[in-house]
């Protein structure tokens, strides 16, 4: 389908919003964006039509439902490149997923054993490690940031041995906007002997994934960022990774034989999915795959991409503004501060012109440690965001600087 933003803008009600008599201007999209109808519309039809729970049900709409679920698995499936729909586990979202991984993982872990993270993780892909490191003995190690943004690959390559156990590792930075080299990073990983894991919770949006060909072993999306509904997310596994891990919920749908002295779990991904998952959300989230993919991705990046460079041409003459993550190989976030004044300040009078951006620490306080600063305002633009827009943006940055000055 040709990129018409316009056209693409018509599907989302909510953006012919004002907010304080200015047309909305939504820059949160690195936060939550927002859902077109096809999604919404998608899990209406799924109630009225048939709802019902999934699996191992005998009448008709228990069967339509499951069919709608499952072929939902088989879209982040082919949306994420992997093999089979059994290499995709459900979760809440990108944190769950992350949790079920650390938890999942946790039985491998003895005193001693080494985790590597980095220092721009966001806090889901850091506390689940603490985790291992407070119960299990865990030592966390962090790679380096540089100050342009990027990951200090040497170091990362010189922190690999015998002990490191796992490494997690985001794709593409919700605050710097970097994408990390993560196929080198996780060959080097497994050259170590090590289990490598990516967040692609930012990355599953902006950029085409192909797991297999990325080489991880495990793989986190969310649906709220990619257009989908809230509490519904993905893990992707390698069979021999999801093997290996242990189930984080126990109930229903996850064994096999359950009795007074023992119990047998179910196959991956349903060992990881007890009680009742989230169905709507599901089918919501194979809706937004659906509707994303009518688009050439190509042509999303340039979109994108093209609106982060006027943002960030058109405070370029502003010697207050100073910008965190300068990379050339990075997605449509712009993170940054304007001297003397707090972000969440200059936050609140860019919402007095519609503009909606995020300020503060974004989950990522050693990062922010790392930089010095305590946070930053950030704009982060999707599909269909306009080049007015960015200009407004620009122009009520200017008009915020004038009065915080
Ligand atoms: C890089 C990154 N990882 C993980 C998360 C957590 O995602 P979720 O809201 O799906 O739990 C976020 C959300 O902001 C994120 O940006």
């Amino acid at each position: 389908m040709t990129f018409d933003v316009q056209q693409i803008r018509s599907q989302f009600p909510v953006l012919a919003r004002e907010i304080n008599d200015y047309p909305l201007t939504y820059l949160d999209n690195a936060a939550s964006a927002q859902k077109p109808t096809a999604v919404m519309d998608a899990m209406t039809s799924q109630t009225e039509r048939a709802y019902a729970n999934v699996h191992r049900g005998l009448h008709t709409m228990a069967n339509e439902t499951t069919e709608a679920f499952e072929a939902a698995r088989g879209k982040v499936a082919s949306f994420l490149g992997a093999p089979s729909d059994k290499n995709i586990v459900f979760t809440r979202g990108a944190t769950e997923a992350l949790n079920l991984c650390a938890y999942g993982l946790a039985h491998m872990i003895e005193p001693g054993d080494e985790i590597i993270i980095t220092q721009m993780e966001h806090h889901s892909n850091i506390v689940p490690w603490h985790f291992l490191r407070e119960r299990h003995g865990a030592v966390i190690k962090f790679v380096p940031v540089t100050d342009e943004g990027a990951l200090d690959l040497g170091a990362y390559k010189a922190m690999l041995g015998e002990k490191t156990k796992i490494v997690s590792i985001v794709h593409m930075s919700n605050v710097l906007g970097t994408v990390n080299p993560i196929k080198d990073m996780a060959t080097w990983a497994h050259a170590a002997g090590a289990i490598f894991i990516s967040d692609g919770t930012q990355a599953a949006v902006h950029m085409d994934i192909d797991v297999q060909d990325l080489g991880v072993d495990l793989y986190c999306m969310t649906g709220h960022k990619l257009y989908g509904p809230t509490a519904i997310g993905a893990l992707y596994g390698t069979s021999a990774t999801l093997d290996k891990m242990q189930p984080f919920n126990g109930g229903g749908e996850m064994i096999e034989d359950v009795f007074e002295d023992r119990v047998t779990y179910n196959d991956a991904p349903y060992k990881f999915e007890a009680g009742t998952p989230p169905i709507l959300e599901a089918i919501g989230l194979g809706a937004a795959i659906d509707w994303v993919r009518q688009f050439s991705s190509e042509d999303i990046r340039q979109h994108e991409m093209a609106l982060y460079h006027a943002a960030r041409d058109g405070l370029a003459d502003m010697n207050s503004i100073q910008v965190v993550g300068t990379t050339a190989d990075k997605g449509p976030v712009l993170s940054f501060n304007l001297k003397g004044a707090h972000a969440h300040d200059l936050a609140q009078i860019l919402d007095k012109y519609g503009v909606a951006v995020r300020a503060g620490q974004h989950c990522t306080q050693p990062l922010m440690a790392r930089f010095g600063i305590h946070s930053t305002a950030r704009a982060s633009f999707g599909i269909y965001n306009t080049l007015d827009e960015a200009e407004r943006f620009v122009e009520a940055v200017r008009k915020a600087a004038r009065f915080l000055a």
